[in-house]
């Protein structure tokens, strides 16, 4: 069979590299793909975004199945779309995919359902923000309702502050992303990504990851898309997991579902485990970046069938089971993220990048590509704020994360920043 998958970025480029790996699978197809993607499978210039252009790709190129990566294009109806087309999608359709597009309706959604997460508020006016805020304790959160690329959460310490940045929200700061805020009580823990596949009906969970999402180690500085990941995550017992599938998993796949609106691809539940138990931060509509890439490489069985199974629905819950045992089979995996000095804020493109191909080369460690392209030399070169995912799956965890690292020492990039603590809870915990 042949896939197309949609993105350019480390996640898709690990998508591509598992999903090539199967028996099942005769071409790769990405939309639009990157240089590094594009040794894999041919890549077709049609932007992520942009919804009509990549109807007419999949018209043109009749896939048997569609993975969509990222969350704007299923936020903006391509699913829908395609599904309309009569192409096996993974991922979901408009509707359950404003879960991540407005924390609003999702957090709307999460009181219907009674799922364990922060109490909230919804705001458009300053002043209905502000004596809120006042109803509150220190540290205040405050988040853009809408698509801010990981970037519309703020995280106040005095109430000053939440006022101000409630104003600032409220009046554009994020653009249309914060005409509308959700305030929210801080909730205290370790945080954990926990990754659902479900065809809207049966539903099966990966082992969990966990990211550093703090740009320095000992996870401080600003907030990134992450900085790094590792799976699966020693937090995440069997009995946290089993909790999270019964009060936050079962309740709203089965609750969209009742609603006329099923779920077919992969739920992200963002969870705080708080003292009272796992609640949800964020749901997302995607795979996590980086945490897909440990992720496809931790799975040591092939991931087409339980993809095939989401996108197409309709599976015999036995047969749909059977995907499990196969599924929740992980080696530990841990990746670390390497991005060009600046980010998150300002950076510069176009440096040059050595030592991917010897990182690529050592035993167990592969280099999935977030934002490269190659100069006139043939030299690898930055084009994005994160650059390169360096991943390995090893015997143990701080194996995994040794190899990792020794490939990023491969690497002669003096442009590029990382963090050199990637997976200090687990080692700790051990
Ligand atoms: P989000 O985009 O909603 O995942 O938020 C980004 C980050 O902000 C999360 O990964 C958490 O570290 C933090 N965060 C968000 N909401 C809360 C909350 N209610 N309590 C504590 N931390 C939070
Ligand atoms: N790594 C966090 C995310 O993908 O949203």
């Amino acid at each position: 069979m042949n896939i197309l998958i949609i993105g350019s970025g480390g996640r898709e480029h690990a998508l591509a590299w598992k999903i090539a790996q199967s028996a099942l699978v005769d071409q790769v197809w990405s939309a639009p793909g990157s240089a590094a993607m594009d040794r894999i499978g041919p890549c077709f210039d049609v932007p992520a975004d942009d919804v009509e252009g990549l109807e007419k790709l999949a018209l043109q190129l009749e896939p048997d199945l569609i993975v969509v990566g990222p969350e704007a294009p299923l936020a903006a109806g391509l699913g829908d779309r395609l599904r309309a087309r009569g192409f096996d999608v993974f991922g979901p359709n408009k509707e359950p995919a404003q879960l991540e597009a407005s924390k609003g309706f999702a957090k709307d959604l999460m009181a219907r359902f009674d799922v364990p997460t922060a109490a909230y508020g919804r705001f458009t006016d300053p002043n209905a923000a502000k004596d809120f805020l006042t109803t509150l304790s220190a540290p205040y959160v405050l988040k853009a309702d809408g698509l801010a690329a990981g970037k519309g959460v703020v995280i106040a310490d005095t109430l000053e502050q939440a006022q101000a940045e409630a104003d600032a929200m409220l009046s554009g700061k994020f653009g249309d992303a914060s005409a509308e805020l959700v305030i929210e009580e801080f909730m205290p823990g370790e945080e954990a990504s926990v990754f659902v596949l479900t065809d809207g009906v049966n539903r099966l969970t990966l082992p969990a990851c966990q990211d550093h999402k703090r740009l320095l180690d000992g996870d401080e500085g600003p907030n990134t898309g992450g900085m790094g990941a590792y799976c699966p995550a020693p937090v995440m017992t069997p009995a946290l997991m089993a909790d999270v599938d019964e009060t936050i998993a079962a309740p709203m796949l089965e609750g969209l579902a009742e609603a006329g609106h099923p779920y077919k691809g992969v739920l992200y539940i963002g969870l705080m485990i708080t003292p009272e138990g796992p609640k949800v931060v964020e749901f997302n509509v995607r795979f996590g970046d980086p945490e897909c890439q440990a992720l496809m490489a931790a799975l040591q069985d092939d991931i087409v069938p339980a993809l095939l199974a989401c996108a197409t629905g309709g599976m015999p819950a036995r047969d749909f089971e059977s995907l499990m045992p196969r599924l929740s089979e992980a080696k530990p995996a841990a990746t670390v993220v390497l991005a060009t000095k600046g980010y998150p804020g300002a950076y510069e493109k176009g440096s040059v990048i050595k030592g991917v191909k010897a990182a690529g080369a050592l035993d167990g460690v592969t280099v999935f590509h977030a934002g490269t392209g190659v100069d006139q030399d043939g030299e690898w070169t930055a084009s994005g704020g994160r650059v390169l995912s360096i991943t390995a799956a090893g015997a143990t965890l701080g194996d995994a994360i040794d190899r990792a690292y020794a490939g990023v020492d491969q690497i002669d990039w003096p442009e590029g920043v990382h963090r050199r603590d990637i997976g200090w809870r687990a080692l700790k915990a051990d």
